[in-house]
């Protein structure tokens, strides 16, 4: 294949010039600063095929439908890499071991060892707990008028990953684990940290590494915890499969599983739910619309897995949702082998990243593609390669239907008891640690559900990424 290729006219692949201070690694770092605008600005103004920085062809990003099909649905082609240097063998090795990271034979093992978890009958034996832990949740707002919603969201969906995943229901455990989790996040992601990987004090890098070691420890802790408890969830199946694997399995070559599941799992639901909630709340037409909707459908009673299929405008709002503020703003590839893509020649071993966030930004596709208008669902049938807010192909996300169930149960309780808004002078800036959410957090001010939401001036970077009517 590369023998053809090179019979081909090779162009350059344009993109930003590196900076006069600090060149290309000057570059890549102002890109990580704000990923959102980098990626978009690449877009905008290199065209669909651009690269990070001009002289460097081996940091591509592909953009759009024909792309995304071209990189998804080409898995021997298109691999995927840790995003992170580990040092052999080390913790951090080792915890970026799960099936996101997996190619091949050992993705395919992994992901249907893993599947009947994510079936639509486990999912619907999930419904229970998903209810009662979101009840404990908005029990404890009873006597609140405001609360800090990401944190709320977050410890809810971590209780949820704990339970449904892992068959783990102490609140102590759920806290520490999730915030270790959190810290983890920040470590791995910091700019700093991807850049300057240097494996000595005071480098970032260094930091991250002994955090690594610590968080392994308590994977494992909790894996032995788990060990005695015989019950069916994700994290039984894994340990069972050390039981009955062909290959010398132990605990430790499963740690990867457990933290891949557990931060792809809560991280990603709940960016999505908050900014759900947010758009809602700025946009009253559509919030009535819901709650009329939820009302006619389940009035007071509780939520029940059959009401679910009846809340079609819900359903909307959620894909909107996603369509607008997907969590995964790009994803990356190694290429293993020389291609094409397009014109452009790519060589072996070039990083080619696709964007569902540029996606979903593309007016052919999506008029006036910075509003939020759950109503033009009605009219559009996007392709999986148009609309891809969990990946697309063989590699899409494993806990799609978990996630839409999860945010339509706790969305239409949290509907059913309150109404909120914005408190007053919020700012609302954006972050993508490993995906799309709000910086810190953000008060809700909560008030009976009958109350009309009214939506309150908003400032901060989102307004960038979304056009709000106030
Ligand atoms: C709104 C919530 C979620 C969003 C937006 C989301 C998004 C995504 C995306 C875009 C990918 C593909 C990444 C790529 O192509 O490189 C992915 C993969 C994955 N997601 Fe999710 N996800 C969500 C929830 C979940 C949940 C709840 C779980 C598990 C409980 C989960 C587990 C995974 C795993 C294990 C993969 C890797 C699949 C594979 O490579 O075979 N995700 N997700």
């Amino acid at each position: 294949m590369a023998n053809v290729h090179k019979s081909l006219k090779q162009k350059s692949i344009p993109g930003p010039k590196p900076l006069l201070l600090g060149g290309n690694i000057g570059k890549r770092f102002a890109f990580s600063l704000d990923r959102v605008k980098s990626v978009m600005d690449l877009y905008t103004h290199f065209g669909d095929v651009a690269a990070m920085v001009a002289n460097d062809t081996r940091r591509i990003f592909a953009f759009g439908p024909a792309f995304n099909h071209q990189i998804l649905s080409n898995t021997d082609l298109f691999q995927v890499v840790p995003f992170l240097k580990a040092p052999p063998h080390s913790s951090l090795e080792r915890l970026g071991q799960g099936l996101i990271m997996m190619n091949g034979d050992e993705h395919r093992y992994y992901r249907s060892l893993l599947q009947p978890a994510f079936h639509k009958n486990a999912i619907e034996s999930y419904h229970r707990d998903i209810a009662s832990l979101t009840v404990s949740m908005l029990d404890s707002w009873e006597k609140q008028t405001s609360v800090w919603i990401v944190e709320e969201i977050r410890s809810l969906n971590i209780a949820i990953a704990n339970k449904i995943l892992f068959g783990i229901a102490e609140a102590k455990n759920n806290d520490s684990l999730g915030k270790d989790f959190q810290t983890w996040l920040q470590h791995i992601t910091r700019p700093s940290t991807i850049l300057f990987p240097i494996n000595a004090y005071p480098f970032p890098y260094a930091k991250m590494l002994a955090f690594s070691s610590l968080l392994e420890q308590k994977v494992v802790a909790l894996m032995y915890q788990k060990a005695s408890i015989q019950t069916t969830d994700v994290l039984s199946i894994l340990l069972d499969s050390i039981k009955t694997s062909d290959e010398p399995t132990s605990m430790i070559d499963l740690v990867g599983q457990v933290a891949t599941i557990f931060l792809a799992s809560y991280e990603t639901t709940t960016n999505a739910l908050i900014w759900t909630l947010l758009l809602l709340c700025q946009h009253p037409a559509i919030m009535d619309q819901v709650v009329a909707e939820i009302q006619a459908v389940c009035g007071q009673s509780s939520i029940e897995p059959l009401h679910l299929r009846s809340l079609p405008y819900l359903g909307s709002v959620i894909k909107e949702s996603l369509r607008l503020l997907p969590p995964a703003i790009y994803s990356h590839r190694v290429t293993t082998d020389d291609c094409f893509l397009g014109d452009y020649a790519i060589a072996q071993g070039s990083r080619v990243s696709y964007s569902p966030y540029v996606t979903h930004r593309m007016p052919e596709l999506y008029q006036e593609p910075n509003r939020f208008d759950p109503h033009r669902w009605e009219s559009i049938k996007p392709s999986p390669y148009e609309y891809l807010p969990f990946g697309a192909g063989s590699r899409m996300c494993i806990g799609v239907g978990l996630a839409t169930t999860q945010l339509t149960i706790i969305l239409a309780m949290i509907i059913q008891r309150y109404s909120w808004r914005l408190a007053p002078k919020a700012k609302v800036d954006y972050q993508v640690l490993v995906s799309l959410g709000i910086k810190g957090d953000i008060q809700l001010q909560l008030e009976k559900p009958d109350n009309t939401t009214i939506p309150q001036p908003i400032q901060g970077t989102i307004r960038r990424l979304v056009d709000f009517p106030v």
